[in-house]
């Protein structure tokens, strides 16, 4: 009897540690009990990698991420000019691109509307 009642709770142990288990290669993370990172808006992550360290200081000059003053000149060019100068950077202390090589235009592009929309 006892014997039982040990291989039945054994049993359910093993059961246990496996669920616990095969819930942490659940792709979607929803059983798992893992704590999803928040959701950045788009534009947000690739700010915060590549453009956060001019823009959040305002270093050389650089437009102050939610500063409107600084911004409202250049939102009136509208964004297809800023996306272009994001592109071809602005000599000498705007590199091409934000300095995101990897960036496609469309990452960059969505990138200068986050910034843009914080700014205004
Ligand atoms: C090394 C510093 C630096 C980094 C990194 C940087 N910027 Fe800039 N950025 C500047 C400076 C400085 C200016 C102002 C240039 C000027 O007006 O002479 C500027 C200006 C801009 C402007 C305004 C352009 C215009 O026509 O008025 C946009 C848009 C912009 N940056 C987007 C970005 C984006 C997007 C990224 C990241 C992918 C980025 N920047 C990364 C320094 C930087």
């Amino acid at each position: 009897m006892i014997n039982k009642f040990n291989r039945i709770t054994w049993l359910s142990i093993g059961l246990l540690v496996l669920s616990a288990c095969s819930g942490g290669d659940d792709a979607s993370g929803a059983n798992s009990g893992v704590v999803k990172p928040v959701e950045l808006a788009p534009g947000q992550k690739i700010y915060q990698n590549y453009c956060f360290s001019c823009h959040a200081p305002g270093l050389s000059g650089a437009p102050r991420l939610g500063d409107v003053e600084a911004w409202a000149p250049r939102i009136a060019k509208g964004p297809e000019l800023l996306l272009k100068a994001t592109i071809e950077g602005i000599p000498p202390a705007m590199p091409a691109r934000g300095i995101c090589m990897s960036c496609t235009d469309e990452e960059l592009a969505a990138t200068v509307d986050y910034m843009i929309r914080n700014s205004q």
